[in-house]
């Protein structure tokens, strides 16, 4: 196997050249650069990063720990991680920590046994023992769709990127009081998640701009997932005034909530007006169309790795949350028709 002697002599120049080309340490000059990456294009060299990674402390990977991979929501989010890293030259090591706070303990610890140079986690809806793991560790963290207090007292600084929730669900809402519905149920998800918290507020503050009462029974809780959703869906069409229309709080419970519809032969938007907090792929191809907030996910994952190299550059600033904007993509559900204007977009959130 080619080793880097072999690269220095092949290409005329010092070991220490070959590590500056490599590491991107120290600027070489063009030629001497090319030469060096000719050299080892033609004796196949491939660094050994474990040998590297004893020298430097540094395993050039990132953690990242993400429930429910399977639900596109985060398989794209993943896909702007995977795309962010690969630029800088990072590799990744996944986990699902299947939205279990102790679960998620344990794959943390073992990403934090593997020395990632940094972490990038979905919290669970109890991330106490999390935060007091990454904190004892002092590992490199950005959080990410679900936002957690810094816990009291702790000198741990950590970054953060979501989407905005409050006023996008708020416009699901009043669009459909605008349709003249004065029933609007929620289909809400897994209590303690931010999102959850905050798509139930924007929820209320939709009401009150429409000038509607809140009804304590018109909120059931889908727990972010399909099986459940059906459940709280059907609850809420069997109680004495059901509603006229439903705001579901995510895809999967998106799902949840149709497969109750067409198991009570009812339909949508003439039985039940629909909007949906997510946008998917199939989203489009369902009779009617959903109506629903998009989220920018594969910017969500670029942006959580931007945040993380910057931390890993300046360990000790200060945390940072970056809200990303969601757009409105108006479709058909809601009972509009097919003529509806193009994609509105919301206002871009402060980064803090
Ligand atoms: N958070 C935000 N959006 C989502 C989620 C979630 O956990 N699941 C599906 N869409």
């Amino acid at each position: 196997m080619a080793t880097m002697v072999d690269v220095a002599r092949r290409a005329g120049v010092s070991i220490a050249t070959v590590s500056h080309v490599l590491n991107a340490t120290r600027p070489v000059l063009p030629a001497t650069r090319q030469a060096v990456l000719d050299a080892i294009d033609e004796l196949g060299y491939t660094p050994n990063t474990l040998a590297r990674s004893l020298v430097t402390s540094r395993t050039r990977s990132i953690g990242l720990a993400v429930s429910a991979i399977s639900n596109p929501y985060f398989t794209e989010i993943l896909q702007g991680v995977e795309a962010g890293a690969l630029q800088h030259g990072y590799s990744l090591l996944i986990a699902d920590p299947h939205d279990d706070p102790e679960h998620e303990r344990k794959v943390v610890q073992l990403l934090h046994e593997r020395r990632v140079d940094g972490m990038i986690i979905a919290p669970s809806a109890a991330p106490e023992g999390l935060l007091r793991l990454l904190a004892q560790h002092e590992v490199p963290t950005v959080f990410l769709d679900r936002l957690v207090d810094s816990p009291v007292g702790s000198s741990f600084r950590f970054d953060q990127v979501c989407t905005e929730n409050t006023e996008p669900t708020a416009h699901l809402v009043t669009h459909l009081a605008e349709r003249g519905h004065r029933r609007i149920a929620l289909v809400a998800g897994l209590p303690g998640l931010s999102t959850t918290t905050e798509r139930i507020t924007g929820y209320r503050h939709g009401l009150a701009q429409a000038g509607l009462p809140h009804d304590e029974r018109l909120v059931a809780h889908g727990n972010s997932q399909a099986d459940a959703a059906e459940e709280a869906t059907r609850g809420l069409l069997s109680l004495p005034a059901p509603p006229t229309a439903l705001v579901t709080a995510n895809n999967a419970m998106t799902i949840g909530a149709l497969r109750a519809l067409r198991g009570l032969r009812l339909s949508v938007p003439d039985d039940l007006a629909l909007c949906c907090f997510d946008d998917f792929a199939w989203a489009d191809l369902f009779t009617p169309r959903l109506t629903a907030i998009s989220q920018p996910s594969k910017e969500i994952g670029a942006q959580a790795v931007r945040l993380l190299l910057d931390r890993l550059a300046s360990p000790e600033r200060t945390g940072r949350t970056l809200r990303l904007p969601s757009s409105f993509v108006h479709r058909t559900s809601c009972g509009c028709p097919d003529s509806s204007p193009e994609p509105e977009h919301h206002r871009k959130g402060p980064e803090s």
